[in-house]
C-alpha cells in the first residue's frame, strides 16, 4: 500500500525524489491538535487530527510519515485499528469521507543525537522540524503542502512550556497554545525549559500589541537586548518597506545551544544558535552582532516569505529562502552601509556559491531531485537564489517589485506556492515574458561574461557574450535574461556615462554608445548586477585607474581585487612580480580621508586563499596552496613594509573613543583599525596587537589583536589568558578554539586540530563547538591541504566519526572535499580515496551517502 508515496516509489532503490513526479497530498487536514506528555526517556505524543479527501487529488493510499516512533494505538473516528508500519511510516484504510484519526505514539528526546525532531539541549527540550523532522514525534503528512491550524497542550515539570501561536491556557505543568494561522508541520515548534524572558513589546502599524519574548538561561538574560532591538527593528521595516505586519498575539524566540543551523521560523517561536541571539560588548564581536541583527530579521521575515505563503514541495526551498535573504539583505543595507553590504554578499557569492557551481555539487536555484532534502539547503538556493531576485528587482524598478510583492501575497496568503506562482504575479503586475528568466531557476553554473570593445569616432561599443559552461546532467545551457549594470568613465576620471543597465538575452548583444570625446573605460558588471564571472582583457594600468575613479563602491573594491590578484598569480608562478602599481594604489586609497573606514578596511583585503585557488582552476592551472599561502603572506609583508606609517595613522586615527557600540558607524572603524593592525604586526612584532589585547574592554578589540598575533605565530601568552577568562562562556570559547586552527600553520593544522579535539572543553555533540575545531580546518586552506593527505585524513575521519550520530552535520562536513579538481594528482588521489574510505564506512547515512556519492560520481 505505501508504494505509491514517493520514498518508497518506483525509485526506492535509487531513493531519488524527482519534482516531476509531484502529486497533491490526498487528503487535507481541517485542525490538529496535540498533546505532548514530556519525558526524557518517554515522552507521549497524542494527536488527533481532522482529515477530509482532497477534491482535487488522484486517487491513492492514505499514508502518515512516521520515523523512530513507537506506535502505542491508532484510532479512526473512535475505532481502534491495527495500521500497517513500516519505518517509513503508517498506512490504513480510511473511509471515503472526513473522519477524525488518533494516534498515541512514544518518543525519546533525550536519547536524539540527530537535533532534528524533539530533543535535548541540556536539560530543555526543544524542536526542528525543517524540512522532514515533524515525522519523528509523530504520524502525519509531513509535507509543506498540507496546512493546518494546530492547538498543543504540553504537560511537563519545566517552568516554561511554549509552542506556536497564542496562549490559550496554562496551570501547574501544563500549558496550551493555539496557533490560528494554517501552517505546514515543519513549521511546529516546541520549547520547554527552565527559561528566562527578555521581554518588551510591538504596537503594528494597524495599532495591535504584540507581546515580545527573547528566552534563555537566566545567566544569558544580560545579552540578549541587541537581539530585541533587532526584531522590532526587523517588525518596523517589513511593515515600512513591504507594508507586512505580523499577525499574532506573541512572538517569542528562544536560544538554544545545541542546534545544527543557525535559526528556524516556526510560526510565533522562532529557534536560534544560541551564536546568533546572544550578545553582549565583552563576549561577541561586531561581526557577531550584525548576524544576530540579520539572522533576527531574516527569520521573522519568514513570517511572510515562507509561513503564510509557504512551499508546495521541497524543490520551491527557495521561493522561501532565496526571497527571505533577499529581503534580509535589503534591510541590512539600509540599516549600516549599501555599499559595504552588497560587496560583502557578492565575496560570499563569489567564494561560496560559485565553488558549488563549478563542482560536483552544482545544482539549480531549483533542484529537479534530491536524495535527502537537508543536502539542499545550499548556497545556491539561499544565495544564488537572492541574486535571482535581486536581478528581478533590477530588471522591474523598485516600484514595479513592490507592486508584485502585493500582489504576491494577495493571491498566495494561505497557500503553498511554487517558482511558478512567483514568477506569474511578476509577469501580471509588469506585462513581461519572464519565461527565459526563469531559466536562471532551472540551470546550474555560473555564467561566464566575456567582453570586448570597440571605438571609433566617439562611439563605442560593446559586445557581451553569454556563456554558461557545463554541469553535471546539464551539458548544453541557454543564454539567461541577464541585467548587466554598466558605466563608463572618461579618461580624466570623470564618468562619461552614469550606470545603465543592459539587458542581455542572446548568447552574443553589442550595444553602442555615442557622442564620447575619447576612448572610455567601462566599468562592467556595476554593483554585481547579476552572478556571473566577468571575462576582459584588461591592464594593471587600467584597474589602478578605476580602483582610483569608478563611482561604483562594487567595482571600485572589484578594480583593487583584480589589481592584487594579478599581482599574486605572478608571485605564485615566480612569473616577474611587479608589485608597485598595486602598491602604490593602495597608498593612494590608505590616504584617502573621505572615504568610509569599513569600506576602506574592504579595500586593505586580499582575495582569499580558496578565491584564488579558484582562480588558479579558472586558468586551467592546478591550484598549490602552499604557494598560495606563501604569495599572500610575502604581499602582506611588503605593504606592511612600504606604508607601515601609513597603516599606523589608520590605525590610530579609527580607534574609537567613548562607549562602545555596534553600530555600523563604530564597527567600520574598528574593522578598519584591525586590519592596518594584522598587517603592522608584520612590521613590529607584535608590540600593538599585545597592548590592544591587555587594554581591550570588548570582544572585537580583544579578537582582532589575538587574531592579529596568532597570525604571526605569537600570541601563546594572550591564548592561555584569554582561556582562563572565557572558560565558562561556550560561545566564546568557540572563537578560541577556532582561532586556533585557522592560524596554524599549513604543517601543524590537522596535529592542531587533534590536539584541541583532546581538550576537555572539547564535545562533538555540540554543533557549534565540533564546527569550531575540526569544521574550521577547512577555514585553513593551505592546512587543510597539507600535501601529506593529514588534513583530509583527519576530517575524513571525523565525518564517519559523525555520521553515526548526527547525519546533517556529517553530510555538510563533506562538503570541504567539493574543491578537490582544483588541486593537482596528488592531491585528488589522497581526496579521492578518502572519499572512497567515507563510501564505504559501516552503516552510512542516506545524507552523506548521497554527498560522497555526488562528489564521487564526478570523477
Ligand atoms: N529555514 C531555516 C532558515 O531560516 C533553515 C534551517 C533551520 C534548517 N534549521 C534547519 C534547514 C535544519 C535544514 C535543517 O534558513
Ligand atoms: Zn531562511
Amino acid at each position: 500500500m505505501a508504494d505509491t508515496t514517493p520514498e518508497t516509489g518506483p525509485d526506492a532503490a535509487a531513493g531519488t525524489i524527482y519534482l516531476a513526479d509531484y502529486t497533491p497530498p490526498g487528503w487535507l487536514i481541517d485542525k490538529v491538535e496535540l498533546t505532548f506528555r514530556l519525558a526524557p526517556m518517554a515522552t507521549r505524543v497524542l494527536s488527533r487530527i481532522a482529515f477530509r479527501p482532497n477534491p482535487v487529488a488522484p486517487e491513492q493510499p492514505f499514508f502518515l510519515h512516521g520515523e523512530d516512533l513507537k506506535l502505542i494505538s491508532a484510532k479512526i473516528d473512535g475505532a481502534e485499528i491495527a495500521p500497517d508500519v513500516t519505518e517509513k511510516g503508517l498506512t490504513c484504510v480510511v473511509p471515503a469521507r472526513a473522519f477524525i484519526f488518533e494516534a498515541e505514539v512514544e518518543i525519546a528526546p533525550e536519547g536524539n543525537t540527530l537535533l532534528e525532531g524533539l530533543y535535548m539541549s541540556g536539560d530543555m527540550y526543544c524542536t526542528q522540524c525543517e524540512a522532514e523532522g515533524f515525522r519523528r514525534i509523530t504520524y502525519y503528512p509531513d509535507r509543506p503542502d498540507v496546512m493546518a491550524p494546530f492547538r498543543v497542550r504540553i504537560e511537563g515539570d519545566a517552568p516554561v512550556l511554549l509552542s506556536n501561536g497564542n496562549p490559550a491556557g496554562e496551570g501547574p505543568g501544563w500549558a496550551e497554545w493555539d496557533d490560528p494561522w494554517p501552517k505546514p508541520s515543519y513549521l511546529f515548534a516546541l520549547v520547554a525549559g527552565d527559561l528566562k524572558a527578555h521581554s518588551a513589546s510591538f504596537t503594528t502599524a494597524s495599532g495591535r500589541d504584540v507581546a515580545l519574548n527573547v528566552w534563555v538561561r537566566e545567566a544569558d538574560l544580560g545579552k540578549c537586548a541587541f537581539a530585541m532591538d533587532s526584531l522590532i527593528a526587523s517588525m518596523r521595516w517589513d511593515e515600512e518597506v513591504y507594508g507586512r505586519e505580523y499577525d499574532l498575539d506573541i512572538f517569542n524566540i528562544v536560544a538554544v545551544g545545541d542546534f545544527n543551523s543557525g535559526a528556524m521560523e516556526n510560526k510565533g517561536l522562532n529557534i536560534f544558535n544560541s551564536k546568533l541571539v546572544l550578545a553582549s560588548p565583552e563576549t561577541a564581536t561586531d561581526s557577531d552582532f550584525e548576524q544576530v541583527e540579520s539572522v533576527i530579521a531574516h527569520e521573522y521575515f519568514h513570517n511572510w516569505t515562507g509561513n503564510r505563503i509557504t512551499c508546495r514541495d521541497w524543490f520551491q526551498l527557495s521561493l522561501k529562502e532565496g526571497l527571505t535573504v533577499f529581503r534580509d539583505q535589503c534591510f541590512t543595507s539600509d540599516l549600516r552601509s549599501a555599499a559595504v553590504k552588497r560587496i560583502e554578499d557578492a565575496q560570499i557569492m563569489r567564494s561560496m556559491q560559485f565553488r558549488e557551481d563549478a563542482g560536483p555539487l552544482a545544482h539549480p536555484v531549483r533542484p529537479e531531485s534530491f536524495v535527502e532534502i537537508n543536502n539542499f539547503y545550499t548556497r545556491t538556493v539561499y544565495e544564488k537564489g537572492a541574486e535571482v531576485i535581486q536581478m528581478l528587482h533590477r530588471l522591474v524598478g523598485p516600484e514595479a517589485y513592490r507592486k508584485a510583492l502585493d500582489l504576491y501575497f494577495e493571491r498566495h496568503d494561505g497557500e503553498a506556492a511554487t517558482v511558478e506562482d512567483w514568477l506569474r504575479v511578476f509577469e501580471d503586475t509588469t506585462g513581461r515574458d519572464l519565461g527565459q528568466f526563469k531559466r536562471w531557476y532551472r540551470q546550474a553554473g555560473t555564467p561566464r561574461l566575456k567582453v570586448s570593445e570597440r571605438y571609433e569616432n566617439g562611439t563605442y561599443s560593446l559586445t557581451l557574450r553569454q556563456e554558461t559552461p557545463p554541469t553535471l546532467g546539464q551539458p548544453d545551457k541557454l543564454p539567461l535574461h541577464m541585467p548587466v549594470a554598466v558605466g563608463l568613465l572618461s579618461p580624466n576620471g570623470d564618468e562619461a556615462l552614469p550606470t545603465q543597465v543592459l539587458e542581455l538575452t542572446e548568447a552574443e548583444q553589442t550595444f553602442t554608445f555615442d557622442g564620447l570625446g575619447a576612448r572610455p573605460i567601462p566599468s562592467i558588471l556595476r554593483g554585481f548586477s547579476a552572478p556571473v564571472i566577468v571575462e576582459r582583457k584588461s591592464t594593471a594600468a587600467e584597474e589602478a585607474f578605476l580602483l582610483a575613479h569608478d563611482t561604483d563602491p562594487f567595482n571600485r573594491w572589484e578594480a583593487g581585487q583584480a589589481l592584487a590578484r594579478r599581482l599574486l598569480t605572478d608571485m605564485i608562478h615566480d612569473d616577474a612580480p611587479s608589485a608597485h602599481v598595486y602598491l602604490g594604489a593602495l597608498g593612494q586609497v590608505l590616504a584617502e580621508p573621505g572615504l568610509d573606514p569599513a569600506f576602506r578596511a574592504l579595500l586593505l583585503g586580499l582575495p582569499g586563499e580558496d578565491d584564488l585557488a579558484a582562480a588558479e582552476a579558472a586558468a586551467g592551472r592546478k591550484a598549490d596552496p602552499a604557494r598560495i599561502r606563501a604569495a599572500r603572506e610575502a604581499l602582506k609583508g611588503q605593504i606592511a613594509a612600504m606604508h607601515g606609517r601609513a597603516l599606523q595613522r589608520v590605525y590610530e586615527e579609527n580607534q574609537v573613543d567613548g562607549p562602545y557600540a555596534p553600530d555600523a558607524g563604530q564597527a567600520g572603524r574598528r574593522k578598519l583599525a584591525s586590519a592596518a593592525l594584522a598587517l603592522l604586526t608584520r612590521q613590529d612584532g607584535g608590540a600593538a596587537a599585545r597592548a590592544q589585547f591587555a587594554a581591550a574592554d570588548n570582544m572585537t578589540l580583544s579578537i582582532g589583536a589575538l587574531s592579529a598575533l596568532l597570525s604571526i605565530g605569537e600570541g601563546a601568552a594572550e591564548l592561555a589568558t584569554f582561556e582562563e577568562r572565557w572558560s565558562d562562556d561556550a560561545l566564546v570559547m568557540d572563537m578560541w578554539f577556532s582561532m586556533q586552527v585557522t592560524h596554524s600553520a599549513p604543517e601543524k593544522a590537522a596535529e592542531t586540530v587533534e590536539r584541541l579535539t583532546e581538550h576537555p572543553a572539547f564535545t562533538p555533540k555540540n554543533p557549534n563547538r565540533l564546527r569550531s575545531v575540526v569544521g574550521a580546518l577547512a577555514g585553513n586552506p593551505a592546512g587543510f591541504h597539507a600535501a601529506d593527505g593529514s588534513g583530509y585524513r583527519l576530517l575524513a575521519d571525523w565525518i564517519i566519526r559523525m555520521d553515526k550520530t548526527n547525519p546533517q552535520i556529517s553530510a555538510r562536513l563533506s562538503t570541504a572535499f567539493q574543491t578537490w579538481r582544483r588541486y593537482g594528482e596528488a592531491r585528488q588521489k589522497l581526496i579521492q580515496a578518502e572519499l572512497a574510505r567515507v563510501a564505504e564506512a559501516e552503516g552510512l547515512s542516506r545524507d552523506l551517502g548521497e554527498m560522497v556519492g555526488r562528489m564521487r560520481g564526478a570523477a
